[in-house]
């Protein structure tokens, strides 16, 4: 029986307010995601029981890390939506990485996404997008965008989505740590360390984000960018507050820990300025580290049976 083949994108956070703690365990967000086009592909066929086998390609290092029993975010995606429609979690599936591990930019959610339309689309449960969001949201705060994609604000804990206009494409410079953090424990951080301070939330994303969205201008996206939590990710990596700061004199547009990090992202102009911003940033990091990518894209997509 042939295997059925996705490829999910990454994802970067173009504005990410934190609120308080809710009793729930999770910080309340307006959390401003774009969809890009750095993709892990998963496939799932039939098996005798449920399996998860990784293969890694840049990130190869980090693949240690992404377990490959039923705790993959993947393989519980593929438990939920068994569950869900009455039959056993029977298949192999098979994750070729590129997004960085534990990078901020949603590689778990992205894999966990992809299994879902992978399986419903093996076992043909015809679930519809909302469906499938709503199963995701049982998975992760960020999984129902990334079946969304494309460019979207999440409220309450990142996942309830409203799709932003963006019809232009921006070009992004992406710098990836040796080694991942933590979602859980950067939010930890971040509450320990803010005890006292604000958490008002504004209600939505500024009005300047949207207009450059809708323009399809990096210097004013640029400037819109910002995320509540670089100052505890600045504490856990002192370095990435120099590497942003060197980025930004390099003439970048503009320059955002993504999510909850380590994964700095550098807004270019234009291809050629992504293209030229790498090779500059390639040679204090060096060339593995940097990744090119381009945003908004798809969410997860059907490449097709196997
Ligand atoms: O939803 P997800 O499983 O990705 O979240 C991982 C952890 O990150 C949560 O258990 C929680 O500790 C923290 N988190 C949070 N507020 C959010 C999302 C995640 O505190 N909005």
């Amino acid at each position: 029986m042939p295997s059925v083949v996705v490829k999910a994108a990454a994802k970067v956070n173009l504005q990410l307010n934190v609120g308080s703690l809710g009793s729930d365990g999770y910080h309340q967000l307006v959390n401003v995601f774009q969809s890009l086009s750095l993709y892990d592909d998963v496939s799932v066929a039939p098996a005798e029981r449920l399996r998860v086998v990784v293969h890694n390609n840049r990130a190869s290092e980090e693949a240690a890390s992404v377990p490959n029993d039923s705790s993959n975010l993947a393989a519980r995606a593929a438990i939920l939506l068994a569950a869900h429609t009455g039959r056993s979690p029977a298949v192999e599936i098979v994750i070729h990485k590129r997004i960085p591990v534990a990078g901020g930019m949603a590689g778990g959610s992205a894999d966990a996404a992809a299994a879902l339309v992978a399986c419903d689309a093996l076992w043909k449960t015809g679930l519809n997008q909302g469906e499938l969001i709503e199963l995701g949201a049982e998975l992760g705060s960020d999984v129902p965008f990334m079946l969304m994609g494309g460019t979207a604000v999440g409220f309450g804990r990142g996942e309830i989505l409203e799709p932003l206009s963006c019809d232009r494409r921006f070009h992004w410079v992406l710098v990836r740590a040796e080694s991942g953090l933590s979602t859980a424990e950067v939010y930890r951080q971040h509450s320990r360390w803010r005890a006292g301070g604000s958490a008002e939330l504004p209600p939505g994303p500024t009005d300047g984000l949207v207009r450059a969205l809708i323009r399809g201008d990096p210097k004013e996206l640029g400037a819109e960018l910002k995320n509540d939590l670089e100052p505890t990710v600045f504490r856990l990596r002192p370095e990435l507050d120099r590497l942003l700061h060197l980025g930004k004199g390099l003439g970048v547009a503009g320059a955002v820990v993504s999510g909850t990090g380590p994964t700095c992202a550098f807004l270019a102009d234009s291809a050629a300025h992504a293209e030229e911003t790498r090779r500059l940033l390639s040679k204090v990091v060096g060339e593995r580290r940097v990744l090119i990518a381009h945003g908004p894209v798809p969410g997860v997509e059907m490449v097709g049976t196997r």
